[in-house]
């Protein structure tokens, strides 16, 4: 079955052309970044009218770029949510007109569950011939990951440590009770003045600071505990929180800024202007790294890194363990961090549980994933009607955890 999948939830605009959920003939990718990097972050209204300038020139490429005219198209998909209204209103609008148009099957796909499904796609080398059956199976194929699987669902909007105990089944186990890790990444970037999006900068200004201590003959992982920044374990449960640990970046950058004003004009008094002893404790260790001219934004980027990267390491690794999986998977935009994967690794090789992500231009937004995940709900029979309207808010279709 070749599925055509479209994708625009956010600020990127893709098109896709995949066999039997697992197998690209093309994926097209066309990214507003450098248009909202001078804005510090995504904004909607520039979003939906770059979607509607750019989809038409990527459908086009795609469909070239895959050798296949409309005959050879089975079905269309596009994502329907979570995102930005106004940005997915133009794949959506455009998929479900090409369905008419051309008389096809049309399905909507939740961009969460697509993240997920990344993780069914082949690599381009292991493609099969265009015309070439594969003798698919809608179930299982080897190479597939193996259920039950814990997946880590970790983007821009979203952390969630999902139980996946077949396709389409999750039962979600924690989430995020106020920031996603993404949104951590990008506001952190912001503060750090690192640029948009946050996420890749972080990780550049990280691993920069691990190789100059590398040079200077020091171990590379002093970087990571350079600033000892906070870690919200929330035990007992399997959500997380990240906004304690912005703030005390926040409040780290301020003692800095704060630190050289004072030096400038010589009036600082060096007290804390407001508020409670973590405030105060972040405001001093920022103003005494200034003082020391220990100022280094890269070993702040590393430390902040690791602080994500230890809980969402830790806290995947225990959930594996609780539901005795095989394999734990990743998923979403943070899901490319580099030290993420290494970390996590290292938590379950010990414990013979395999971990695999999708390659990093299948991490990110991109339509190939949402033609992946329509096969296997196109296998068991489900489409849409073209009345489908778009919902921003949309969450994974979660069953009620079934009790042990
Ligand atoms: O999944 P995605 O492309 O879009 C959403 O659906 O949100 O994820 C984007 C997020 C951004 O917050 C970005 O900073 C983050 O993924 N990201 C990363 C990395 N690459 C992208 N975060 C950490 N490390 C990375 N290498
Ligand atoms: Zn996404």
């Amino acid at each position: 079955m070749l599925v055509l999948g479209i994708e625009s939830s956010c600020d990127e605009t893709g098109a896709a052309l995949v066999r039997d959920g697992r197998y690209l003939l093309s994926n097209v990718v066309a990214s507003q970044t450098e248009i909202h990097n001078r804005y510090g972050g995504v904004v909607p209204e520039v979003a939906s009218r770059q979607q509607l300038a750019t989809i038409i020139p990527v459908l086009e490429t795609a469909l070239e770029q895959s050798g296949c005219d409309w005959k050879g198209i089975d079905a269309i998909a596009a994502t329907y949510g979570p995102g930005l209204a106004g940005s997915l209103l133009v794949g959506l609008t455009v998929g479900k007109t090409l369905a008419l148009a051309h008389n096809l099957p049309f399905l909507g796909v939740n961009h969460l569950e697509a993240h997920i499904y990344a993780n069914w796609l082949r690599k381009k080398n292991q493609t099969p011939l265009r015309d070439k059956s594969t003798n698919a199976d809608c179930e299982y194929m080897e190479g597939d990951p193996i259920f039950p699987l814990i997946c880590l669902v970790i983007s821009g909007a979203h952390s969630e440590l999902v139980l996946v105990r077949g396709h389409g089944q999750y039962e979600l186990l924690g989430r995020t009770r106020d920031d996603a890790a993404g949104e951590a990444f990008d506001k952190v970037a912001r503060i750090l003045g690192l640029g948009y999006p946050g996420g890749p900068a972080i990780q550049q200004a990280a691993q920069h600071a691990e190789e100059e201590l590398k040079q200077q003959q020091k171990s590379p992982l002093l970087a990571r505990n350079a600033y000892r920044l906070p870690r919200a374990w929330l035990r007992g449960t399997y959500d997380f929180s990240f906004s304690g640990l912005k703030t005390a970046m926040l409040h780290l950058a301020e003692g800095v800024v704060e630190n050289q004003q004072s030096h400038v004009s010589s009036s600082g008094d060096g007290k804390p202007g407001s508020s409670g002893p973590q405030t105060t404790q972040y405001r001093r260790m920022g103003a005494q790294a200034a003082q020391r001219g220990t100022i280094n934004i890269g070993l702040l980027a590393a430390s902040f890194q690791e602080a994500i990267v230890e809980v969402l390491a830790v806290k995947t690794r225990l959930a594996a363990q609780e539901y005795h999986v095989k394999q734990v998977v990743l998923a979403g935009g943070v899901a490319a961090n580099i030290s993420l994967r290494t970390r996590l690794e290292q938590e379950l090789r010990p414990l013979n549980i395999r971990l695999s992500y999708p390659p990093i231009e299948f991490c990110t937004d991109n339509a190939a994933m949402i033609a992946s995940a329509a096969y296997f709900h196109l296998c068991r029979g489900e489409q849409h009607g073209l009345d489908l309207d778009v919902q921003p808010g949309l969450s994974l279709p979660f069953r009620l955890k079934v009790a042990k």
